[in-house]
């Protein structure tokens, strides 16, 4: 089992899209999948059609008063499950600063899913800030997958986020945790912007970024609307296969991973 957190500081860049078709796309090739909303916005909830979950957040667990086992609901979606989350959650964060272990409580609190080996990939969609729920993601997480949205200023974010990954390492909290994949997002192919930042970013970031690249679309922003993934909204179009692609590229390299440590 592995814990990824998609995770860029930077707002609106594809981090709920590409959680939620990301894991869809995984779940539909048969591994077993769990999202967590880290976001009190809550829009992989909603990405889902599962807002009607209030109260039902990784607030209590997070604060130690419930466990996240309570928390689990099943999707539409075989084999995809969902941690929701709503605005409650923001009060986490104010909560659990207040706690000697604050950058550790996610840790603990997903300890029990690394131990009983329910799902295959846990997929943890982090808030836009360098609050304490995105550190706690980075804390816990195996490995961090940074969507890049295809626009001018997309290193200097990178910049910022690889930083915070250093602090997290810093503080013991985490010594392992890296940025191992990069997605780029938004991709436009009529604009020379859009190539440019990836090859930017390429050239910086080299193998570390996914050869598969996300177009902009519009059924992409269609989608949550009516609580489906791409996939399931628009299955045979530009997205569905972009994210299909990104599926099957994350896995071969979660392959040779595992292959590679033995
Ligand atoms: N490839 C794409 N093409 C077109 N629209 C997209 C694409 N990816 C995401 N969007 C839209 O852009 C907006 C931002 O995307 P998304 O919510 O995934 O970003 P985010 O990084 O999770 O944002 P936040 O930082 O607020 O959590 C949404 O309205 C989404 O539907
Ligand atoms: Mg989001």
């Amino acid at each position: 089992m592995k814990i990824v957190a998609v995770a860029n500081q930077k707002g609106g860049v594809g981090k709920t899209t590409t959680a939620v078709n990301l894991g869809c796309a995984l779940a539909e090739r048969g591994q077993r999948i769990l999202i967590v909303d880290l976001d009190p916005q809550g829009n992989a909830t909603s990405s889902l059609g599962m807002q009607e979950l209030e109260g039902e957040s990784l607030y209590e667990p997070l604060l130690g008063g419930a466990s996240i086992i309570e928390r689990i609901f099943p999707t539409r979606l075989e084999r995809l499950f969902l941690v929701p989350a709503d605005l409650d959650l923001a009060g986490a964060e104010v909560e659990i600063a207040r706690m000697n272990d604050h950058l550790t409580r996610l840790k603990q609190t997903l300890s029990i899913l690394r131990s009983d080996q329910t799902f295959d990939f846990i997929l943890l969609d982090c808030p836009p800030s360098l609050g304490i729920l995105m550190t706690n993601a980075l804390a816990a997480a195996d490995e961090i997958l940074t969507p890049i949205q295809c626009e001018y200023f997309a290193l200097e974010g990178l910049v910022k986020i690889v930083r915070v990954v250093e602090q997290v390492r810093d503080s013991g909290a985490n010594e392992q945790v890296e940025i191992v994949g990069i997605v780029m997002t938004m991709f436009d192919g009529r604009t020379k912007l859009s190539a440019q930042v990836v090859a930017e970013v390429r050239a910086h970031f080299g193998e570390r970024v996914y050869a598969t690249v996300i177009p902009r679309t519009v059924r992409l922003s269609e989608a949550p609307s009516f609580g489906k993934s791409v996939l399931e909204y628009d299955p045979k179009g530009t997205a569905a296969r972009a994210y299909r692609a990104l599926a099957e590229e994350f896995l071969k390299r979660h392959d040779s991973l595992a292959s590679v440590r033995g």
